[in-house]
């Protein structure tokens, strides 16, 4: 069965690791027609005066799935950032962000296996700022019960549908008493009234990242307004290993994009040393996706070999320079899909 999924490659290191993952995802036998489409710089240099062009958005409304390479928001000329507006525009308002410690990436921390939510639609991302007077400005966070509600639903569901067992809600309510607590008063009454077997519990966020870098093991599903989901999932990609293998997706009602946490890295772009495995970890969740919203299983096999890849190819030292090996963007695609073929 073949799906069709719109590529997005974005900018600086977008197009390097864009390539590798599709070169893998064809050795892995998924059948994926992909329907190219830009945003970005990207966009900009095809001709567009927007950043996020109508007929990227149509094809991602048209086929329903995307996996998107990281896109550079040029500073200044007056571009909103193409990430924000794509959540807005589509109304992603989930975002997941599974962190786990993988084999053969030494990192401070074991069997780290959290799983970050965060809501994409509001709070300081409202781009609400005022000039009240010259050298005062105010930037205004939004919470509606309608998205604290929507954002706190999904995390619970997300938990029982993974078999989860615990979500913790991080917040600053003692601060921002009206939007955290909103954020709060919504989390409790999900809680209550539908997941009760699953555990839950609030912890200030200061503390909260505290008690990640000391014990990761003790959480499990991070639910997060957006800018906490910003920080905290970088914090805890640091936890097993970087930006490198950090994966993500945004969820919406209709929609799905997967991308990686990390962005167009113009520092090493066109090099040949980027790591690809974020954004392949990402289409690895896009497989899953895919299979559960279609019924083709033959995807979530295309899944388990791609991971089964990755796990044995790191193990065995073969990584990118990132996370201390020596390999070339395209020579740790090219032994992937080996290894994947070899299945
Ligand atoms: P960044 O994530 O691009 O880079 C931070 C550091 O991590 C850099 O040293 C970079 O070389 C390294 N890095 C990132 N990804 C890597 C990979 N796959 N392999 C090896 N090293 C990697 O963050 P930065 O520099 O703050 O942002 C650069 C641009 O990316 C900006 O224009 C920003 O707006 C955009 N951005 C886009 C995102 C997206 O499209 N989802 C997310 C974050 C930033």
């Amino acid at each position: 069965m073949q799906h069709d999924v719109v590529l997005i490659p974005g900018d600086g290191i977008g197009p390097e690791v864009c390539s590798a993952v599709k070169q893998v995802l064809e050795a892995a036998g998924a059948d994926i027609k992909w329907i190219e489409r830009h945003a970005g710089l990207g966009a900009i240099d095809r001709g567009s005066d927007v950043v996020l062009p109508a007929s990227t958005i149509e094809a991602i409304k048209e086929y329903g799935t995307a996996l998107k390479g990281p896109c550079t928001t040029p500073i200044g000329g007056g571009f909103s950032s193409v990430n924000v507006a794509l959540r807005k525009t589509l109304n992603l308002y989930g975002a997941v962000r599974p962190v786990r410690s993988l084999d053969g990436i030494e990192t401070r921390y074991e069997d780290v296996d959290i799983v970050v939510v965060r809501e994409n639609t509001e709070g300081l991302y409202s781009g609400i700022e005022n000039r009240i007077t010259a050298g005062v400005v105010t930037s205004i966070k939004v919470a509606t019960e309608e998205a604290c509600d929507r954002i706190a639903r999904f995390a619970f569901k997300y938990a029982r549908t993974r078999g989860r067992k615990k979500v913790t809600a991080f917040h600053k309510a003692n601060i921002m008493k009206l939007s955290d607590g909103l954020f709060l008063k919504c989390a409790q009454k999900v809680h209550e009234e539908e997941y009760d077997d699953i555990e839950y519990e609030e912890v200030i966020i200061d503390a909260g990242c505290m008690r990640l870098v000391q014990e990761p093991k003790n959480f499990d599903i991070l639910l997060c307004e957006n800018l906490y989901g910003d920080v905290v999932s970088d914090l805890c990609s640091g936890l097993v290993g970087g930006l490198g293998v950090t994966p993500g997706a945004n969820f919406g009602e209709e929609q799905a994009v997967f991308e990686a946490v990390h962005g167009s890295a113009p520092d090493i772009a066109g090099q040949n040393v980027a790591n690809p495995l974020a954004l392949l970890a990402s289409a690895v969740l896009m497989l899953r996706h895919l299979a559960e919203t279609s019924g083709d299983e033959s995807l979530l096999e295309a899944r388990l070999k791609i991971r089964a890849a990755y796990n044995a190819a790191l193990k065995a030292g073969e990584k990118t320079r990132d996370l201390g090996g020596d390999l070339g963007t395209k020579e740790f695609a090219a032994a992937l899909a080996r290894r994947v073929a070899a299945l």
